[in-house]
């Protein structure tokens, strides 16, 4: 099949397409505006494959995307590309607005278009969002398929829209759809600002860990190759009209994490006698309307789709600190425009 996927460039996207490559026979256009967040070097291990093409695009473009749609002739989107940084959303929300909300709209119409134009029945779209539209959870609970959105922070809120978007042309325009909804992932190739590879990077140029707040939120942690797996099985063998979650049953307060990286970098690269890397460990001010805790209810997945996360967190983290202990100049390469400054603070943009 021909897969066109948005946002293969980034974190999560360019480990789908490694996949597609890799595990599939099937053929891939990847489009990325190439942001700060978007690098080709993540792509290395596959470029090469004559089933590869990239195309430099904004999906904010409505006539690149319908053009891209019309000649490619798709049979499924995945679409990824978004402004994805949580921080970045409370200082700067309008290229959130712009391309989680008005990309998702032209892409929408670009294969409404390409679906009614071609008459091809097995065409699917599928919108890749996460689980903080479910807001933010207490001590208990989980988020399900059926959990009211509730979004608290600008990403998050565009994403809500974007889902509604998806479902709207499901429901509406009769365009085949599948949403998931995710929870946090790390792994090989994440930007350096989210909080596993930040502490790694920090750990390593022995910089200080900034813990925001007490470190006692909750994320479940997914290893990106599982959620990689995950959508694929969905995006193949998923019911059109459904939504699925997916998450790593694997939760861990944020303080949790940065000691297991500092425990593991204490191994892996062991400091002078004096030093422990857990004294690099700072808390500073809170995110601003900080979610407490996300938890998954993975039941849908598992029972319709036979899908089970393959690593634990323990064995995920461990191969994420010695993969970037061992690609430093990838982390290099993509880090070389960003400066590390503490992002999310409202300073208003
Ligand atoms: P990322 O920030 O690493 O990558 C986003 C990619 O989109 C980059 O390559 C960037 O260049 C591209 N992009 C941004 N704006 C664009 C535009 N206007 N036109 C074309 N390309 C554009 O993000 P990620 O972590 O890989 O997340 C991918 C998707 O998965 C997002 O939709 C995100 O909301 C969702 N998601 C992420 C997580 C997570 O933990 N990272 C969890 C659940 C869901
Ligand atoms: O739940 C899925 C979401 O997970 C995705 O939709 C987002 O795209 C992705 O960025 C991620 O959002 P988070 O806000 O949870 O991820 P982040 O890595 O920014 O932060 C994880 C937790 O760590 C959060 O509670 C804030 C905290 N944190 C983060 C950073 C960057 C710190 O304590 N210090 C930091 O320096």
């Amino acid at each position: 099949m021909k897969f066109l996927v948005t946002g293969g460039a980034g974190f999560i996207g360019s480990a789908v397409i490694r996949f597609l490559i890799n595990e599939t026979d099937h053929q891939v256009l990847n489009i990325d505006k190439l942001t700060y967040a978007g690098h080709l070097e993540s792509l290395t291990p596959i470029s090469d494959s004559d089933r590869y093409q990239f195309v430099h695009g904004d999906i904010c473009d409505a006539a690149l995307m319908q053009q891209i749609v019309d000649e490619f002739k798709p049979d499924r989107i995945m679409h990824l590309a978004a402004e994805s940084h949580v921080d970045r959303s409370v200082d700067a929300p309008g290229e959130f607005i712009e391309t989680n909300i008005i990309g998702t709209f032209n892409l929408l119409n670009a294969a409404r278009k390409h679906f009614e134009d071609s008459g091809n029945q097995d065409f699917l779209f599928h919108h890749i969002s996460t689980d903080e539209v479910f807001g933010s959870l207490g001590d208990e609970g989980f988020f399900t398929e059926e959990t009211r959105y509730d979004p608290r922070s600008p990403y998050s809120a565009s994403k809500a829209s974007s889902d509604h978007l998806v479902r709207a042309w499901g429901e509406t325009y009769g365009l085949p759809i599948v949403v998931t909804n995710c929870s946090n992932n790390y792994g090989h190739y994440q930007f350096p600002e989210k909080l596993i590879p930040l502490m790694i990077m920090n750990t390593y140029n022995q910089k200080s860990l900034p813990v925001y707040g007490d470190g006692s939120n909750v994320r479940d942690w997914l290893h990106v190759d599982d959620h990689a797996r995950a959508l694929y099985l969905v995006v193949t063998e998923g019911k059109p009209g459904e939504t699925y979650n997916i998450g790593g049953k694997n939760e861990k307060t944020n303080l949790d994490v940065v000691q297991t990286i500092c425990d593991l970098m204490e191994s892996f690269n062991p400091p002078a006698r004096d030093f422990a890397y857990r004294d690099l460990i700072t808390h500073v001010t809170d995110r601003p309307g900080h979610d407490f805790r996300y938890a998954i209810d993975t039941s849908k997945i598992e029972r319709e789709l036979g899908w089970q996360p393959q690593e634990t967190f323990e064995s995920g983290i461990e191969k994420t600190v010695e993969w970037y202990l061992s690609n430093q100049a990838w982390c290099e390469a993509v880090s070389k425009d960003y400066s590390q400054e503490r992002l999310g603070l409202k300073t208003v943009k």
